[in-house]
């Protein structure tokens, strides 16, 4: 078997997949996510390393117990946070995270010094809140002190990856999403790090994602009761390996993904590294040697949720989309816009709220329930709007919880023309992780033939009519501030 990793923001996943692709083994642990100030979202690095340890335990348990031996190890994890390490590769400060807000001025300074248009043609992003890159400069003007320490930056699971081998290393899909890889050369682009006058010395490696890192130190080893030899592979950003999972990459561009979950987001396999020349939405490295644009909704399940919670405690969802299954297209006039969160993709606008507009005395609750999930639809077809010209999609195999309501993913097929399969067990980084060790567990001669071989399969969902509602969200979005 090879194991899979995902470092996520509530906790951290480990299964183990058989040669089949089929979970022999999984386990979980939770961490906490500090919020130390507005703004700010931060996890402990140590806390990461025991949770993840402690799960590599169990796994290694389960799988001894079933007499299975592990192979590799494949790592994944969410993106863009900063762990910041001094020369003994201790943890000098919490790291901030992907959905970190406090970086506006060190966004700025990156903008001040490097056109936007040179950015994203040579990283695929305009300079964002959440990437890493402004974290440094964040730590940098905020805190000398721990800048003057500052031996490594490392993304959230190559610091794990150092904690389990030794060593430092990075790989495209993740380093991407720090705002200095050169998205051509696979490398960290010097002149991006020259312009901001940063040492390249204080990122780590990039190797490719099939790559392997290292073996577990023995102390690990001992630790876990996974064998002292076991191979560690550098593995994917968790949207990469994802993507992964479900077999999307650039030898078949037609096929990407919709994951409805608390943010919702598009997934665009690229055979070259063509961004949208104002950077609406994200163009990374894939963990398959290729590219892939990301399209990122803030809210989309997520305000389904907030719905829940706020205005029907005691209802469950599948009661609320049921309700929503009962007014027509257009919610008879009534529109909400989804930015509870802000919003990224299309509009790259961290200050926009959300809201219902139309509302009378004749709607009841399930206009807007309707309203709501049009509202999240429609978003994401603007942002389909801006990937339609660079990629080359012609079908979407569907994620997330949101994914298990027809009546949404039917919305969703309809509003961006797209057929859309749904995938039964989806599926996630954990497992697109195990899929990037099975090369170097030599079970399968490359990663192309793992994808060939493993790609679940989806089944079609009948498209939903939405013309109404995209007409009343365009007319809703006129005169919002956004890109550029
Ligand atoms: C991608 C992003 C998130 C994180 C969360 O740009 O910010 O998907 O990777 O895990």
């Amino acid at each position: 078997v090879t194991l899979g990793l995902d470092l996520g923001t509530s906790g951290v996943k480990v299964v183990a997949l058989d040669a089949g692709g089929q979970v022999v083994a999984s386990a979980a642990r939770t961490y906490p996510l500090l919020t130390p100030q507005p703004g700010w979202t931060e996890q402990r690095p140590q806390d990461w390393a025991a949770a993840s340890l402690d799960a590599l335990a169990s796994v290694a348990d389960t799988l001894r117990a079933g007499g299975w031996t592990p192979l590799a190890l494949g790592l994944s994890g969410q993106m863009h946070g900063a762990v910041f390490l001094d020369a003994s590769g201790d943890v000098i400060r919490p790291a901030p995270l992907w959905n970190d807000q406090r970086t506006g001025a060190a966004v700025d300074e990156i903008e001040g010094s490097i056109p936007r248009g040179e950015l994203i043609a040579r990283t695929g992003n305009r300079a964002v809140t959440g990437f890493q890159l402004p974290k440094l400069l964040w730590l940098r003007a905020a805190e000398p002190q721990n800048f003057a320490r500052l031996h490594k930056v490392l993304l959230p699971k190559d610091y794990l990856g150092h904690v389990l081998t030794g060593q430092f290393f990075t790989e495209p899909s993740d380093a991407s999403g720090t705002g200095a890889l050169n998205l051509a050369a696979r490398t960290w682009d010097m002149d991006v790090l020259g312009a901001l006058s940063l040492n390249v010395n204080l990122f780590p490696e990039v190797v490719e994602s099939w790559a392997v890192v290292g073996r577990l130190l023995p102390e690990v080893a001992a630790q876990t009761g996974l064998p002292a030899d076991l191979k560690v592979v550098a593995g994917g950003g968790d949207n990469a390996a994802a993507g992964i999972g479900l077999g999307l990459g650039a030898h078949r561009p037609g096929v990407g993904s919709v994951s409805l979950g608390t943010s919702g987001v598009l997934f665009a396999p690229l055979d070259t590294p063509t961004p949208d020349p104002l950077g609406r939405v994200h163009l990374f490295a894939h963990a398959d040697g290729g590219y892939h644009l990301l399209g990122v909704t803030l809210a989309c399940a997520g305000a389904l949720q907030w719905f829940r919670d706020t205005l029907a405690p005691d209802a469950d969802f599948a009661a609320l989309l049921a309700e929503a299954g009962t007014v027509p297209d257009g919610a008879e006039g009534v529109t909400f816009l989804p930015y509870l969160a802000g919003e990224r993709s299309p509009l790259m606008n961290p200050d926009l709220r959300g809201s219902w507009a139309g509302l009378s005395l004749a709607h009841r609750r399930p206009h807007l329930i309707r309203a709501l999930l049009e509202g999240t639809v429609c978003a994401l077809a603007d942002t389909y709007r801006v990937m339609r010209p660079i990629s080359s999609l012609e079908t979407l195999l569907a994620t997330g919880g949101g994914a298990r309501s027809g009546l949404w993913l039917g919305m969703v097929s309809g509003a961006l023309d797209l057929p859309v399969q749904h995938i039964g067990h989806a599926p996630g980084a954990a497992e697109g992780a195990a899929l990037l060790a099975m090369p170097a567990a030599g079970l399968f001669p490359d990663l192309q033939a793992v994808m060939d071989t493993l790609r679940p399969q989806g089944k079609a969902v009948p498209p939903q009519p939405v013309e109404q509602a995209l007409k009343q969200h365009a007319q809703a979005l006129r005169g919002l501030p956004g890109t550029p």
